[in-house]
């Protein structure tokens, strides 16, 4: 299979290059040695977590010094909490103690909490040195390892102190997925399916047709997705890099209910795709109530999440605690609840939803599809 490979193009940065394939992390010195970003720089640190260590790291490790990196590592403990200020103190610390400089990189080894971890601490010390995505989870691939979104969380809520800042480059070696349990890999499809149903017909159709194979992990499938994904998102931050034009937030399809579950379930219960996956089925539903989408269009993205290993989610709350954590989000602006909703597949509009409404909506959707939970 031959390695994909994509230029990123957003207005006011660097363009910078995707690469796509089986076996690209073996060749990550190589690369940074030919992008403009890190060609010149001797010291790399590598930013990683506990079980990507055991099942990467050598091989980045390798293939930086083979290219004649001075390459140094930092296992940070694996999982959410590691996206703390605290963590980032210590990786600040880190970067100074190692003796990083301006001309420095930071490659980021891991799924998206790494992403998001190395990414924040390498745009803020010394005011920012550059930093390399090398994502081995598929929702990181398909989603977080480019667009340039950093964040650490606080008490008050996830991603709440952050920055804007693109990658060098992003290495996406999906060899790397062979080792992700089913939770993860349903998890990534989420996010694929919700960007093919954002992005086109095209897209949409090509998914449920590969439906079988991208479960299957055949290569050339997942590369084509990952491929997809990352060209649809490209086009998205290109438009509106800092999400303040209204055109980013479609990436939230899914994310309005999904969040509410995931504050209600507790953070881990289920799989954020897992999630996502339901609150587009919600999304759906109330697109068809609202904003006249075709009962059609509701049944093919149900088709698709279950073809993908994402059926209902067995779980239900009652309408006014969903409605409380909704308004928690820090996207709900003046106290009405804003969901990207789905006229058809590929036209999305976003829309404040009155709190009535909400709650109708919630419960007309539990009581409608109460049979198909807890089928799995
Ligand atoms: N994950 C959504 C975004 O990057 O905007």
């Amino acid at each position: 299979m031959q390695n994909l490979r994509i230029v990123v193009s957003i207005p006011g940065e660097a363009d910078y290059d995707v690469r796509i394939g089986q076996e690209v992390l073996a060749g990550l010195g190589e690369q940074l040695r030919a992008c403009p970003a890190t060609a010149k720089a001797s010291q790399v640190l590598v930013i990683t977590d506990a079980n990507v260590e055991r099942l990467y790291l050598p091989q980045a490790m390798e293939a930086l010094r083979n290219a004649g990196y001075e390459a140094a590592n930092l296992v940070v403990p694996a999982g959410e909490d590691s996206k703390s200020l605290d963590v980032a103190g210590e990786v600040w610390n880190a970067m100074a103690s190692v003796g990083l400089t301006r001309d420095s990189v930071v490659v980021a080894l891991g799924g998206g909490v790494v992403g998001d971890l190395a990414g924040f601490t390498a745009s803020t010390f010394m005011r920012g040195i550059p930093v390399v995505q090398a994502p081995t989870t598929l929702l990181s691939m398909v989603d977080s390892s480019v667009g340039g979104k950093t964040a650490v969380n606080l008490e008050a809520g996830k991603n709440m102190v952050g920055t804007f800042c693109q990658p060098a480059y992003v290495c996406a070696d999906i060899s790397t997925l062979n080792t992700l349990d089913e939770r993860e890999w349903t998890c990534g499809l989420a996010e694929a399916a919700k960007s093919a149903v954002i992005d086109s017909d095209e897209f949409f159709f090509w998914m449920t047709d590969q439906a079988q194979d991208l479960f299957a992990r055949k290569p050339e499938a997942v590369a084509e997705v990952v491929k997809r994904c990352v060209v649809f998102k490209a086009g998205v931050v290109a438009e509106d890099k800092t999400e303040s034009k209204g055109v980013r937030e479609c990436l939230n399809y899914g994310h309005t209910l999904a969040h509410a579950i995931e504050t209600l379930a507790g953070y881990g219960t289920f799989s954020h795709g897992a999630a996502v996956a339901e609150g587009m089925r919600f999304a759906a539903y109330l697109s068809e109530r609202l904003i006249g989408a075709e009962p059609d269009f509701v049944q093919a993205q149900s088709a698709l999440l279950n073809a993908l290993g994402l059926p209902y989610l067995d779980w239900t709350a009652d309408p006014h605690d969903i409605l409380v954590a909704m308004k928690h989000d820090k996207k709900a602006r003046a106290g009405k609840v804003r969901f990207v909703l789905m006229r058809d597949v590929g036209a999305w509009d976003l829309v404040a939803v009155d709190d009535a409404d909400v709650l109708d909506a919630l419960a007309g959707y539990f009581s409608q599809t109460a049979d198909e939970r807890g089928r799995a």
